[in-house]
């Protein structure tokens, strides 16, 4: 079989929730094959889910370390080390230690303090929606501020700051925003949570940040994690919300599922729409697996998106059923490095889509389908701006 060259990538037109068809062709075919890298390099491309759940929970014979891989959907060059304070770009013993201690402060009890501000923050601009009246921007009147406000409660941002860090969230998640306009905009992030960080360190309150100013973590790995916090949970939770909610325009008989059993309905939507949809690992050692044989050196990319559409794995699985059982999907990622702000992200989707439908039962989109920007080519895939009115 010859190596695959290209990634598929590009969506059927009028599919915009599917993964690029090709890549059912693949995993069918075989769901671990030979892939050449965007930069030249020959590796490998998972699309199994059963192969996808082994890679990434094989955390001894598959590194994460950003510098050891090579990026699938782009050619980058070589990938540097990851920066202070990301999570997911290294291994043990570094991530053991990061993880312990930030593990210890996504507790059940913050988690469910925060789920009351989730409320009072979606009501609040779900205010402002109807005051404003239509049409509105989805993402920019509620899918991006409502989870930019709960990072905000989560490291502890005071509220004089939230306008401005905020924005520059905003800026740096690239919506609108120029590559100048994106670095500017990292640049002031990081100036603002070195400050943040002295005065936590100053006077500690009840916040993730707050709690783990009392650690060993330097000022510097504070200022990290704070970044990358932001990092993983604005955009992720931004786009699960606003395409989430683009799905439920598309097939809207699937809402009254969503609102009699939102637990359920969330995790078929994560499952369904899969937004971080290719994970990356390169093995450390020869491996035997789904009877090919990796030499050390080789990276794997994982098609989440591919492998939870696997028929193997779940029935009909091309099938958005809201009332079906989606757990065991990879939508967060498996095994170390799963997500670690999970139940968080779960909280804010059970929490705003269905207060958004309940709120706005005649929500719908202001443009045709075919129209909605979507996010391709992009890490986290979902929608740049949702048109939609009600009334
Ligand atoms: C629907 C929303 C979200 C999705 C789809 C998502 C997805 C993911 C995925 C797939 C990974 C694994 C990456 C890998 O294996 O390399 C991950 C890791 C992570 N996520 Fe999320 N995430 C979401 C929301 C959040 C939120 C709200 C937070 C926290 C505020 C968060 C914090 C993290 C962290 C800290 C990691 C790194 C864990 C580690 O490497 O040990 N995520 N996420």
């Amino acid at each position: 079989m010859n190596p695959l060259t290209d990634l598929p990538s590009t969506r059927a037109a009028g599919c915009p929730f599917d993964p690029p068809p090709e890549l059912a062709a693949i995993r069918e075919e075989a769901p671990i094959r030979r892939f050449r890298f965007p930069d030249g390099h020959l590796g490998w491309l998972v699309t199994g889910h059963e192969l996808a759940r082994a890679v990434a929970a094989d955390h001894t014979r598959f590194s994460s370390r950003y510098e050891l891989m090579h990026y699938p959907l782009a050619d980058l060059g070589p990938m540097p080390p990851a920066p202070v304070g990301d999570l997911t770009g290294i291994d043990a013993p570094e991530h053991t230690r990061y993880r312990k201690l930030l593990a210890g402060k996504f507790t059940v009890r913050r988690m469910n303090q925060l789920a009351e501000r989730v409320e009072e923050i979606t009501a609040e601009h779900l205010d402002a929606m109807e005051r404003l009246g239509p049409p509105a921007d989805l993402v920019s009147a509620f899918a991006q501020p409502v989870p930019a406000l709960v990072i905000c409660e989560l490291l502890g941002v005071p509220y004089a700051d939230r306008e401005t860090f905020q924005r520059h969230a905003v800026a740096l998640s690239g919506i609108g925003a120029t590559v100048e306009e994106q670095s500017a905009a990292f640049g002031a992030l990081q100036d603002y949570l070195r400050r943040l960080v002295e005065a936590k360190r100053a006077t500690p309150g009840d916040d993730v940040l707050g709690d783990l100013a009392g650690s060993d973590l330097s000022d510097e790995e504070l200022a990290g994690i704070g970044a990358f916090l932001l990092g993983a949970g604005l955009d992720t939770t931004a786009n699960m919300i606003a395409l989430g909610a683009f799905a439920l325009f598309t097939w809207p008989e699937q809402v009254e599922a969503l609102l009699a059993d939102p637990a359920r309905g969330v995790e078929e939507l994560l499952r369904y729409l899969t937004i971080a949809h290719t994970g990356a690992r390169s093995a450390v050692e020869d491996v035997e697996l789904g009877g090919v044989r990796l030499a050390a050196g080789e990276s794997v990319a994982l098609s989440m998106q591919a492998a939870n559409r696997d028929p193997a794995r779940f029935a009909d699985p091309d099938r958005l059923d809201l009332r079906r059982e989606a757990t065991g999907h990879l939508a967060f990622g498996h095994g170390v490095h799963q997500c670690l702000g999970q139940q968080l992200a779960r909280i804010e989707l059970r929490i705003a889509l269905p207060a958004l439908f309940r709120r706005l039962p005649d929500l719908r989109l202001a443009v045709p389908a075919a129209e909605v920007p979507m996010r391709d080519g992009m890490d986290v895939y979902g929608v740049h701006r949702l048109p939609v009115r009600w009334g």
